[in-house]
């Protein structure tokens, strides 16, 4: 069946009966059996202020900078292109991949803008990410990592969250912005087709929200993104993230064996920080929370990976919430409900600086995600490191001997067999 028919059948919802099995086999790495244990290169290629707060330090106390669309803006073309080539070429190198392999991780999550595969006219935005995502191809090779690119920032912003470039209104659906973004996809596609031996999977978009879009048409995308990658490639798995929608319930039988596409993973990312009720849960309820993921993600019929999850059990990273503002945790976030507790050691600070009884939870909080998330195809953490926020920094956190090592060992073994708080202290 050609490939044209078999979308057209399954995006009329029709069952398409494959001749072949399924090619997992092709893929260079088997995300049947082995577990993606991973780490995104956050605020690299794609700026986020709370990530690196020295590039938006200026404008602290206002100007106007909120997210990499005002950043280029406000500065313009040459100053901004200078900042960022200065950025790209010292935030992540050579030793970061070398360092991600040594800890035992296997994959590397990459978020990168459309604005650089596919700029649209009137845009601010400046160019020149994709030789230093050449350079990470080469440098995950040669340390024996696997790729996941991922489109973070859609035209119009998919979520309105300053990580998708552009903080503010949802547009994505609007205008020419959805086919922006599909051949912002076949540019990737099309640059790493020859790269398949690291590049094992492409992701059509993070985090579009399932408000403020139409989920028929975001559905649509996923076919249509799905054909731009296999049309290229037949040995890339293509991720859809599932627009904070359960994994389950909402996207069990969309895309799965039997609808006519191949190499599906779904990307679902678990935070317990950004509503006030969750930052007001203790550690042995984060645990639990955490405990309770395991079944969920178990239980989808696709391929399913924790693309994004944290240390954190706060939102008390300094602007972590955006640029110049607070925290739920703390009640100084705008609209913010109650206090929970000061965020001494947790706003910025080092991994280090953490006060004992935070480090102790957080050892705890992770290994129980590290079990619940290894119960189907694994996890990507968020993110390698970061400026100044301590409980997101992966490689300091290893470093400090609060992620396991290997990634397999638990101190604390069993935390979500047992319903009794292993936490010493918070029973
Ligand atoms: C991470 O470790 C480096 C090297 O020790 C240190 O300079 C940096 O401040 C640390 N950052 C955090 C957030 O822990």
């Amino acid at each position: 069946m050609g490939l044209l028919k078999a979308l057209t059948l399954a995006a009329a919802g029709l069952a398409v009966v494959h001749a072949k099995p399924l090619r997992e086999r092709q893929l260079a790495f088997n995300y049947n059996d082995d577990k993606v244990r991973g780490v995104n290169l956050g605020g690299w290629l794609v700026l986020e202020p709370w990530i690196t707060p020295s590039l938006f330090e200026p404008w602290a106390n206002g100007g106007g900078v909120v997210d990499e669309y005002t950043f280029t803006q406000v500065l313009g073309q040459s100053a901004a292109q200078n900042r960022l080539e200065q950025h790209w070429a010292t935030f992540i190198t050579e030793a970061d991949l070398k360092e991600i392999a040594s800890v035992g991780l296997n994959h590397v999550r990459i978020p990168v803008g459309y604005w650089a595969l596919n700029p649209v006219a009137g845009d601010p935005y400046v160019q020149g990410q994709l030789p230093y995502l050449d350079l990470a191809i080469k440098w995950a090779r040669g340390a024996g990592l696997k790729v996941m690119l991922d489109l973070h920032g859609a035209p119009g912003s998919q979520n309105g969250f300053d990580n998708s470039g552009r903080f503010g209104s949802i547009a994505w659906q609007s205008g020419d912005n959805v086919p922006n973004t599909l051949a912002a996809i076949q540019t990737l596609a099309n640059r790493y087709k020859d790269d398949t031996d690291v590049v094992t999977s492409i992701e059509l978009l993070n985090e579009p929200a399932n408000w403020g879009n139409d989920m028929n048409l975001m559905k649509k995308f996923y076919y249509d993104g799905w054909g731009n990658v296999r049309t290229t490639s037949s040995e890339t798995a293509v991720v859809i993230h599932d627009a904070f929608l359960d994994v389950q319930s909402y996207w069990n039988g969309f895309m799965g064996a039997g609808s006519g596409v191949n190499n599906v993973i779904l990307d679902t990312h678990i935070y317990q920080i950004f509503s006030d009720g969750e930052v007001g849960m203790n550690p042995c309820e984060h645990v639990q929370k955490a405990c309770s993921a395991g079944p969920k993600v178990a239980g989808t019929d696709k391929w399913l990976v924790v693309g994004e999850w944290t240390g954190a059990q706060t939102d008390c990273a300094r602007w972590l919430n955006g640029l110049g503002k607070g925290a739920r945790y703390d009640k100084t976030f705008p609209g913010a409900k109650n206090y929970h507790g000061n965020c001494q050691g947790k706003f910025q600070g080092t991994v280090d600086g953490m006060l004992e009884v935070d480090k102790v939870n957080l050892e705890y909080y992770l290994e129980a995600q590290l079990d619940a998330y290894e119960r189907h195809s694994g996890w990507v953490f968020w993110t390698w490191k970061t400026e100044t926020a301590p409980e997101w920094h992966f490689q300091n956190l290893t470093r400090a001997g609060l992620i396991p090592q290997p990634l397999t060992s638990r101190k604390h073994p069993g935390q979500c067999d047992t319903s009794t708080c292993m936490i010493p202290g918070n029973q």
